[in-house]
């Protein structure tokens, strides 16, 4: 009786997210991630590639605010580099760091510096909309907690450019995505292949820059992911050794009386 209704249990627990997934929209390609599973961590090598594709593609129309050049460091680069990276960029001058702050209306610029947030594309949002149609690109840094599928829904939005199937009425400006919700993206298919020449080498597929740069976006919402795995670990350990412990001690207290 005991162990049907805990397998039951199990059951319904395993089924909930199928049943929730079959609900909305179609079902997303499940891809291979290095930070899957209890033991799962960011590829250093795969983040490096993915800052190369958001920065040569993505971030000429999204912003990742939450991000600041120094955090490029967890990715592998050294100092002086995330300083190069920070000063191939312009931010507003603060009030006190260039005496007049604006010309006309338009703020002075500086190069930036690895203490300040990744250089958005557009001043505001005003302005991105008139740049896309009307729409508006979010902000990156958190797209894969924000959106149900995380780095597979990033990835299949990239890679899931059709052409829309016959009747569809597809609106003038918009694309065909075979994963958006109501398929019709303002986003232009964003990659194209070569587009970029990978620093490591790596070949520059469509799928390849999808992939990597969904990693790196998952490491932009999830930086403390490696550190959160590892102290699961680490418990799950403790509480193994404690339960033995706890065992050990049961028997022994109750030898006598058995
Ligand atoms: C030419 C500008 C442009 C470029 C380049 C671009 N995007 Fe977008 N993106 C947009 C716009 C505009 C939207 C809003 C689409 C809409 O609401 O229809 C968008 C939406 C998105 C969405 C959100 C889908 C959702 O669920 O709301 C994701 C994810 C995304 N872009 C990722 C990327 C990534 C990753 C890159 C780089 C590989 C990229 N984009 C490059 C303009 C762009």
């Amino acid at each position: 009786m005991k162990t049907t209704l805990f397998a039951a249990l199990i059951a319904g627990a395993l089924a909930f997210p199928a049943v929730t997934n079959a609900s909305e929209g179609p079902k997303l390609p499940a891809q291979k991630w290095s930070f899957d599973g209890p033991t799962g961590h960011f590829d250093r090598a795969q983040m490096k590639r993915g800052w190369q594709v958001f920065k040569s593609v993505c971030a000429a129309c999204h912003s990742a605010h939450q991000l600041y050049y120094r955090n490029l460091v967890e990715l592998g680069f050294s100092e002086a580099e995330a300083k190069q990276i920070a000063a191939g960029d312009n931010v507003p001058a603060g009030p006190n760091e260039a005496g007049e702050t604006h010309v006309d209306g338009q703020p002075i610029m500086r190069p930036a510096q690895p203490s300040d947030k990744i250089a958005p594309p557009y001043a505001n949002p005003a302005a991105a909309r008139a740049a896309n149609n009307g729409a508006l690109p979010p902000d990156l840094s958190l797209i894969t907690k924000a959106r149900k599928g995380g780095a597979d829904y990033v990835h299949a939005i990239l890679t899931g450019y059709k052409e829309p199937p016959a009747g569809f009425q597809l609106q003038a400006g918009m694309n065909y995505n075979e994963y958006f919700a109501g398929h019709q993206i303002a986003m232009p298919a964003p990659l194209v292949e070569g587009a970029i020449t990978f620093e490591d080498g790596t070949n520059a597929t469509v799928d390849q820059m999808a992939k990597d740069v969904s990693a790196f976006l998952t490491w932009a919402a999830e930086p403390e992911l490696e550190e959160r795995k590892r102290m699961g670990i680490k418990i799950l350990a403790f509480l193994l050794v404690f339960t033995a412990l706890l065992f050990a001690l049961k028997r022994r207290i109750w030898s006598d009386v058995h």
